[in-house]
């Protein structure tokens, strides 16, 4: 059984990573973490998240979706970020930190289940996949800039010839950028007050 105070540690240690090194992971760490995914908790056991892997040249091929993301996301980032960290930003969104796999990650929805259940349950997913990250020695960064330019992914992915697809029921939630870390950014702070209520 793990020993407790690792556990704690591997919890801690998982930062947003945004600059990677170009070597991509062996496969056999990629299985690893994609089964840590499937290993999540889904409402009523669905296991509605799908995740499509995308390495190589369709990995480059993104990065001309991405900035086009970074367009839909600057204003609101250049009110709230520093200069500095907007212009980190920026590059990210241009480069993906040169991150060598994108997993995107869709729910597939249901009538039988609701809609918020069908996506907490991916996002369940996409904290084993952060934390297999840390435990693997690499880096990810979860994405919601996806979502700028969703039917854009969708049609990227090649999904919207897919029945489901055309169904309404396969939905785009976020993207993973993966790959071995090239920076220690500091821990991004964490605040308490407000955030925990016990009640007897
Ligand atoms: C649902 C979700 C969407 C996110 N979207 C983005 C994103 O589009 N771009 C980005 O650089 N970081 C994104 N992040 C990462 C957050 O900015 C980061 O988790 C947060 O600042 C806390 O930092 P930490 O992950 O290092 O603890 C996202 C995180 C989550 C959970």
């Amino acid at each position: 059984m793990i020993n407790t105070d690792d556990f704690y540690q591997l919890i801690e240690a998982r930062k947003s990573i945004r600059k990677f090194k170009s070597t991509e992971p062996p496969k056999e760490k990629m299985d690893r973490i994609l089964n840590a995914a499937l290993h999540a908790p889904s409402g009523k056991n669905r296991q509605n998240w799908r995740f499509f892997v995308v390495r190589g040249p369709k990995r480059d091929e993104y990065l001309k979706y991405s900035q086009k993301s970074w367009n839909g996301i600057k204003d609101v980032l250049k009110v709230r970020l520093k200069p500095s960290l907007y212009e980190f930003t920026e590059r990210f969104f241009y480069t993906l930190g040169d991150a060598p796999i994108i997993v995107f990650a869709y729910s597939h929805n249901s009538e039988d289940e609701k809609y918020l259940t069908s996506v907490g349950s991916v996002y369940m997913a996409a904290q084993n996949i952060n934390l297999a990250c840390v435990a693997e020695g690499l880096g990810c960064c979860t994405m919601g800039a996806p979502l700028e330019i969703k039917k854009e992914v969708d049609e990227f992915l090649g999904l919207t010839n897919l029945p489901d697809y055309r169904d309404g029921k396969l939905e785009l939630l976020f993207a993973i950028a993966i790959g071995y870390p090239d920076h220690n950014p500091p821990k991004a702070p964490r605040e308490i007050a407000g955030r925990i209520t016990w009640i007897e």
